[in-house]
């Protein structure tokens, strides 16, 4: 990997990820480019009708799903990169080792160790992954609003096993990680990941 640097901002639902990435990119400039996922790929579909069911199966192929369109999405954040951009990306990879193995009950390490070993061949090595750690009840009232009370208790457990994951995972990746505590506030949250950001592509 050459020119640009791979940035990958990660979390649970509402830790704020998306608009601390946004305003990096804002900061940033010509510079750089937000990229989100999943990406608008020709799997997007199959992704979007999966998404309700959690049986096994269903799991399994979100995680193929989700992983195709990684696939497609890496293919142009390397034509980015190669063109000297820095990529700054809402979730990669990491999210569908947190989610799908949080949806996989005790079949969780098996997934795991399964979605690794799709994604291993194509992945991208960030050179910084960002993580946003936040509690899963202080997440789900900031998305408060989209959801009825039962499902928002629903999705904080939910949440909970997949912050697990997160945690897990993080560990593998020490010297290119960085902790956010994403329960502080929003602008102190943004200057902080602009800073952690600043260090990484050396300007600063
Ligand atoms: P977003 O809310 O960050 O746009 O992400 C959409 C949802 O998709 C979010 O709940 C996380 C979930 N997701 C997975 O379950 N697996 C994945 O691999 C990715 C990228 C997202």
């Amino acid at each position: 990997m050459s020119g640009g640097k791979f940035i990958v901002l990660e979390g649970i639902d509402g830790s704020g990820k998306t608009t601390v990435a946004r305003h990096i990119c804002g900061v940033l400039g010509r510079k750089a480019v937000f990229t989100s996922e999943p990406y608008d790929s020709r799997f997007l579909r199959s992704i979007e009708e999966l998404l309700p069911y959690r049986d096994i199966d269903s799991v399994r192929a979100k995680a193929l799903a989700f992983t195709a369109d990684r696939a497609a999405h890496t293919k142009v954040i390397k034509e980015w990169l190669r063109s000297g951009r820095h990529v700054i990306c809402d979730r990669y990879f990491m999210s569908t080792i947190a989610y799908q193995g949080a949806e996989s009950g005790y079949a969780r390490g098996k997934m795991i160790d399964w979605i690794r070993c799709l994604n291993e061949p194509f992945r991208l090595l960030p050179h910084a992954i960002i993580y946003m750690d936040s509690d899963p009840g202080i997440a789900v009232s900031r998305i408060a609003g989209r959801d009825s009370r039962l499902k928002a208790f629903e999705k904080a457990a939910f949440l909970k096993k997949v912050r697990i994951n997160y945690s897990a995972e993080m560990k593998l990746y020490s010297g290119r990680k960085f902790n956010v505590r994403a329960d502080a506030e929003l602008s102190r949250l943004k200057e902080e990941a602009v800073g952690i950001v600043e260090d990484v592509i050396g300007s600063r």
